[in-house]
């Protein structure tokens, strides 16, 4: 039975009736790499890195009670849920930070089945650097049979030679004007190697989260064949992965179901490989005389819809754009920011800002777009910049429309979008729930550097 998914059999949420189930922020440690002599000293949610895996049934009510024991401010922010606006968890905008000491109650339902996951919204980079991060998983009433249901989380670290957090480049300059705050250390579950046990012919439905800061993953599972079923915590149409390749930003998730097609006593490596490289984040472990079954099962069937709109009215759409600029390379000569005209050096030397959406750095006064509950809005994002970037925004799922102007045909909703380097991408969504809503790039260097602005819903 693989760890990580399977480990903790109690219910995760306490019924309306009970208590909330709290989580409790606080510093702890965790072995990020096998030759340190000491673990690092990371911050965690009840002391695991990842924090605790949260499993709630589809429609069904969480509640969870923060209680924030770490020095800093903090929130819980349910990344990718269609929540309600008060418990979407950002400081600032939708809730007030909670002091160091105290706590906040989050209670909300959860109308999406899927893989989703949780982290702090104030001073992410940071935070979520130091291993503020977990996974919700949402299950369908009727979850499709599979021998073994498990949870990858991927993440990288930037660690000393002594193996701690790297604490003094926290807010470095050159990372938030490049590609964010890039790791040295891969782990799998908040472990260097993450080793998955298996029988020949099991079917896996694997789950896999990027929760890294800024890299973008670049993952294969060696001598298998995948096929793709959900994308940030939303069906697809069952589809194998091209090239076996899957490339997710941060922020990013897919659900796969894998199919264990070699021989008992095999291994079979799960492997990162950004810039040609291959890292062994894990391997598939067969047992040596066990089989789970003779004949392959079926191929893998959709699964079943969540309560997403069905149709979008694009004639009647809201047309929004938004002009990303700035970073390195990027040629930006300013933008506005708390209201006032700088030149890039004053962005980046008085406010450490170095990008802009529509010529803001930073949070404007204006939402983005103010959009009627229920209205069809269209966001043609356009990245001038020299960078990928990975969109993400809060409290809706967005289709893709085209992508550099030619059509996409993909039906997948998402929360979080990639654009590579002056690529253009837009996206569609239904305006339905009330709220004000962040949009922001999932880097997250890049975020509090300016990639950030909000849009409500009235
Ligand atoms: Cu996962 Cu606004 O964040
Ligand atoms: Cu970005």
């Amino acid at each position: 039975m693989a760890g990580f998914a399977m480990a903790a059999p109690r219910p995760t949420f306490a019924t309306a009736e009970d208590r909330a189930r709290i989580l409790r922020a606080a510093p702890a440690e965790a072995s990020l790499r096998s030759s340190a002599a000491v673990p690092a000293r990371v911050w965690a949610y009840d002391e695991q890195v990842p924090g605790p895996l949260l499993r709630v049934r589809q429609g069904k009510a969480v509640r969870v009670r923060l209680e924030n024991d770490i020095e800093q401010s903090t929130t819980i922010h349910w990344h990718g849920i269609r929540i309600d606006n008060r418990m979407d968890g950002v400081a600032g905008l939708t809730q007030d930070a909670v002091p160091p000491g105290e706590a906040f109650e989050y209670a909300f339902t959860v109308p999406d089945a899927g893989t989703f996951w949780y982290h702090p919204h104030n001073r992410s980079w940071e935070q979520v650097a130091r291993g503020l991060q977990g996974v919700l998983i949402v299950d369908e009433p009727e979850p499709p049979a599979v021998d073994q249901d498990i949870v990858l989380v991927v993440d990288d670290w930037r660690l000393t030679k002594e193996g701690q957090i790297d604490e003094a480049s926290f807010g470095d300059l050159h990372d938030w004007g490049h590609a964010g705050r890039l790791g040295n250390e891969l782990t799998v579950n908040g472990r260097p190697r993450f080793d998955v046990p298996v029988r020949a012919g099991e079917r896996l439905r694997v789950r896999v989260v990027n929760t890294a800061n800024a890299r973008i993953m670049n993952l294969r599972f060696e001598d298998h064949a995948l096929t793709l079923v959900a994308i940030d915590g939303q069906p697809v149409e069952p589809r194998p992965v091209s090239n076996g390749e899957l490339r997710l930003g941060p922020g990013q998730r897919v659900d796969l179901m894998i199919d264990m097609s070699l021989d008992p006593g095999s291994r079979a490596a799960i492997t990162e490989v950004t810039g040609g490289g291959r890292l062994v984040a894990g391997e598939f472990i067969y047992a040596a005389g066990a089989v789970a079954r003779v004949h392959p099962l079926d191929a893998p069937v959709r699964l079943a819809a969540n309560p997403l709109p069905t149709r979008l009215n694009l004639d009647g759409a809201a047309r929004v754009d938004l002009l990303m600029e700035g970073g390195a390379m990027g040629g930006m000569a300013g933008a506005i920011h708390e209201g006032k005209p700088m030149t890039i050096r004053e962005l980046v030397r008085e406010k450490r800002m170095a990008w802009a959406f529509n010529g803001v750095a930073g949070m404007s006064e204006t939402p983005l777009v103010s959009a009627k509950r229920g209205e069809t809005v269209v966001i043609h994002m356009r990245n001038q910049t020299a960078w990928p970037h990975a969109m993400h925004l809060h409290g809706h799922h967005v289709r893709e429309l085209a992508r550099s102007s030619v059509p996409v045909a993909d039906e997948a909703w998402r929360d979080t979008v990639m654009l590579e380097r002056e690529e253009d991408v837009a996206v569609a969504l239904v305006a339905d729930n009330p709220g004000k809503w962040m949009l922001h790039c999932h880097m997250l260097e890049h975020q509090a550097a300016g990639m950030t602005t909000w849009f409500e819903v009235v």
